[in-house]
């Protein structure tokens, strides 16, 4: 069949190879014309220089891709999600399955993606919306390594259809799911959570550090999820510690490097201009931090994460925060 993908970065253009395997044809938009040349001229992945299937095309033009088929990826940074749907909305004449697969909040208004499209998008061009997500990381998806996702949504078919899409035998297993909060608000809590972890260990921290902000930071995730009325199970699923292990002490995680570079000593905005490709965790840290306030959660690593990247404590004060805080149980 034919699917679209909006934004053919690391991880939008990894998945159309997927796609590919399972003898799809794919359409790429991009705003980035030297990645678009590059994907139809020489056919090769634009963020890793590797050899892609012919079945991908890419285009700059937002008609095409929204014409070429009824099934569109959502994979561009959360920060322009909005701005994206509404293009794309002022566009459509027929209804459309939206996928997505960014991983972020926006903090603006503590919106997961999900509510996103039920905002900027027309009921009667809104054919369904799933979301899939979990522990990957282009670097090695791109190499065919093996995989596991999660689609869920709240129509079963809808979840169902899109665990066959991208599945295969070789390297890329599917699993569904209901729980739309749950794994859109773990996919995107963990990113906040990897930039702390890379903070600790930019700072010189030891493996015990990171073990210990992994598993706290997991709780805070818990606590979130629940919050927004996502199931604690799916919290300790593929999407959320399963995407916390994967994420936060890889070097393949820009959110883990870029929290590394910050506990090197760097800003936050010179960490950000270091990576060329997205980061969410940055703005996740502001969203978790706001659903923190407004649902009254117990939140000390997001909190003090959020007033270290807003300048207000340094490195060491944050270390000492976190330590002092009054003993208790687990
Ligand atoms: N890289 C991964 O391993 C990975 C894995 C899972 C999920 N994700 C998520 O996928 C999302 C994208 O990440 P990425 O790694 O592909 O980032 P990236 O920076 O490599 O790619 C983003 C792409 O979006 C394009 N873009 C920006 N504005 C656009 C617009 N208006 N229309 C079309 N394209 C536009 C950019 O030109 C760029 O090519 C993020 O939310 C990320 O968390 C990434």
């Amino acid at each position: 069949m034919k699917v679209s993908i909006i934004g053919g970065g690391a991880w939008g253009t990894t998945l159309a190879q997927a796609l590919a395997d399972n003898n799809n044809e794919v359409l790429i938009r991009d705003i980035n014309e030297e990645f678009v040349s590059k994907i139809n001229n020489m056919h090769v992945h634009p963020s890793f220089d590797l050899t892609i299937p012919y079945l991908i095309k890419a285009t700059t033009s937002l008609e095409e891709v929204i014409n070429f088929s009824d099934v569109l990826v959502l994979c561009v940074p959360t920060k322009v999600m909005r701005s994206v749907l509404v293009e794309i909305n002022n566009i459509l004449t027929s209804p459309k399955l939206f996928i997505n697969v960014s991983k972020g909040i926006e903090p603006e208004t503590s919106y997961r993606v999900s509510e996103i499209v039920a905002e900027t998008i027309k009921k009667e061009m809104l054919k369904g919306y799933v979301v899939l997500s979990g522990p990957s990381h282009a670097e090695e998806l791109i190499f065919r390594k093996f995989t596991s996702l999660v689609s869920a949504s709240l129509d079963e078919e809808n979840a169902k259809f899109v665990q066959h899409l991208f599945s295969n035998e070789e390297y890329l297993r599917v699993y569904t799911s209901s729980d739309v909060i749950g794994v859109e608000a773990g996919g995107a809590i963990k990113n906040a959570i990897a930039v702390v972890s890379g903070v600790a260990s930019g700072m010189g921290l030891g493996e015990n550090a990171r073990a210990a902000l992994i598993s706290r930071g997991m709780r805070e995730t818990v606590q979130i999820v629940e919050a927004l009325g996502g199931s604690k199970e799916t919290a300790f699923g593929l999407s959320g510690l399963g995407d916390l292990i994967v994420t936060a002490s890889s070097m393949n995680s820009r959110n883990f490097q870029t929290g590394l570079r910050i506990g090197q000593g760097q800003s936050v905005s010179e960490a950000l201009a270091n990576s060329k490709q997205t980061v969410e965790g940055i703005r996740t840290i502001e969203a978790a931090y706001k659903i923190g306030q407004k649902y009254k959660l117990n939140l000390p690593i997001i909190n003090t994460a959020y007033e270290l990247i807003n300048g207000r404590i340094t490195i060491d004060e944050a270390v000492k925060i976190l330590l002092s805080r009054k003993l208790k149980a687990e």
